[in-house]
């Protein structure tokens, strides 16, 4: 969309956080908040967005700068109002309109946007030079007040610290999204000033400046108050977590995934389910982390940044990062998937079994308590329990090769760089050093000894013979 450009504002500290890290960084669903209205803002076809950052600027930059964005720097935080005129200085140009979005307001949702676009473009009145969005809050507290005249026509916002107490009993309120002719904002942002309780320059003053000037100032109202909700402090960074996983899993639902109870289910932002999985309480999905269809999910796992294939089953309080698990697996329970960990189909990762940086083939199984780091593992290889490949020499690295059809005795343990050949043996407690060709066996093992009658002897007189 040609003539619509967007500002957001992100440059304010964030006071409330009580956070050495920018306000807009904060963490919802798994995505620092201010990724919801530059991602609303992407879909919404926005020609030019600029972003205004200020307080942690750098941060903020590095986080977005793959997006496309247009950076502004907001020096001193002199209010939502000079935030935007920092902006203009990107939009000298532009005459269209300008929807102007807060970072901290992360559940708004396209609908609501796309309903303000419409107002103002479509509407039968001559065309407002503001459109706004409000809504109706049991609670107002924080809020800039929207004051009505008679006709029930906006004349003014007024923000809670400039409040009359007739005026504060007010439940209309701003959201902060806004849609302004960019000739507007243009002739009027200068005129702001910033005689208020803040000493700030208020962004929603141009409402009052507007209708001094007889122009029209449009609304809408959005019934669901928790879209529009600012986060000022970490109790509604919470609260706003919760919508926003509550929005997710409820999608998830809808497309056929069961979640047994979604209250007690974190699907972060941009995970993807596939139909008739199910998913236990207290699952954790995070990252890039895509789940095929027909899996389960136990309770207690968490799944970041990976893949899981069709049918496959992750059992109670397994971990995986950053791994690819294939179709018709069994993962678990207690089981770690650390980073770049590949499995074929019809794997079997027991409990207690840790994988890094390693392949299994197809089939192929790692039943208990076992250290697999660095190896290459083919298909239909048993690995007994207890074994450990020794990777790390203190300094280096190396990888361990488990050829198809292999069978690793348990305790025992692979140094590499070895190979394992195709078909072979590890007899149980070997300390394998040397390749083993295919097909054979290699067993270290000391002598067994047994001394007859020896604890008998060993405990004579100290009250141990009864036993
Ligand atoms: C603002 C509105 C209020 C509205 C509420 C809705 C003003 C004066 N008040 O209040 O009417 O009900 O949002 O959520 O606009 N920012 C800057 N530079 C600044 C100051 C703020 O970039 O100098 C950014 C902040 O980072 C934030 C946004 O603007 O993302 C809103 O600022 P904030 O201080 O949170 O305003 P509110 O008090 O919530
Ligand atoms: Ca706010």
């Amino acid at each position: 969309m040609k003539n619509l450009a967007a500002v957001v504002l992100a440059a304010g500290k964030g006071t409330r956080m009580k956070s050495e890290k920018p306000k807009v960084l904060h963490i919802v669903a798994g995505k620092p908040m201010l990724f919801f209205p530059v991602n609303l803002l992407k879909n919404s076809g926005a020609g030019k967005i600029v972003l205004v950052v200020g307080f942690g600027s750098e941060a903020v930059v590095e986080a977005f700068k793959d997006y496309g964005l247009s950076f502004v720097t907001q020096e001193e935080q002199l209010g939502t109002g000079h935030a935007v005129s920092c902006a203009l200085k990107e939009l000298r140009d532009f005459t269209g309109d300008v929807l102007v979005l807060s970072g901290d307001v992360p559940l708004i949702r396209e609908e609501t946007v796309k309903a303000l676009l419409d107002l103002h473009r479509k509407g039968a009145k001559a065309k407002a030079a503001i459109s706004l969005v409000t809504t109706v809050v049991e609670n107002p507290k924080g809020y800039g007040r929207i004051v009505r005249d008679a006709d029930g026509e906006i004349i003014r916002i007024v923000e809670e610290k400039d409040c009359s107490p007739l005026q504060r009993k007010i439940q209309e309120v701003n959201t902060g999204i806004y849609l302004f002719s960019a000739s507007f904002l243009h002739a009027n942002i200068k005129k702001l000033g910033k005689e208020n309780a803040q000493g700030e320059y208020y962004l929603p003053d141009l409402v009052h400046l507007a209708v001094g000037e007889g122009l029209r100032v449009d609304s809408i109202s959005t019934l669901d108050a928790t879209e529009v909700m600012g986060v000022n402090n970490r109790v509604e960074l919470a609260i706003a977590g919760e919508h926003m996983r509550a929005r997710i899993n409820e999608a998830l639902m809808v497309s056929g995934v069961t979640i047994i109870d979604p209250r007690a289910t974190y699907v972060d932002f941009g995970v993807a389910v596939g139909v008739d999985t199910v998913i236990y309480p207290g699952v954790r999905l995070t990252g890039a982390t895509v789940i095929g269809a027909k899996c389960v999910i136990e309770e207690g796992s968490v799944i970041t940044s990976s893949k899981v294939g069709d049918g496959s089953a992750i059992k109670s309080y397994s971990v995986i990062e950053d791994s690819e698990v294939g179709k018709e697996n069994a993962i678990g329970p207690f089981a770690r998937l650390r980073p770049k960990t590949i499995l074929a189909d019809k794997v079997r990762i027991g409990n207690f079994v840790e994988v890094k940086k390693s392949s299994l083939g197809k089939g192929s199984k790692a039943n208990h308590l076992t250290y697999l780091g660095d190896s290459v593992i083919g298909e239909g290889v048993n690995i007994g329990a207890g074994t450990i490949t020794c990777n790390y020499d203190g300094t280096n690295k190396s990888v361990t090769t488990i050829e198809d059809g292999a069978f690793i005795g348990s305790d025992s343990q692979l140094i590499a760089p070895v190979t394992v050949g195709k078909g072979a043996y590890v007899g149980s407690g070997t300390t394998v050093t040397k390749n083993v060709p295919a097909g054979s066996l290699v067993i270290t093992r000391a002598p067994e000894k047994v001394i007859e009658g020896w604890a008998g002897r060993k405990f004579k007189g100290k009250g141990k013979e009864k036993e």
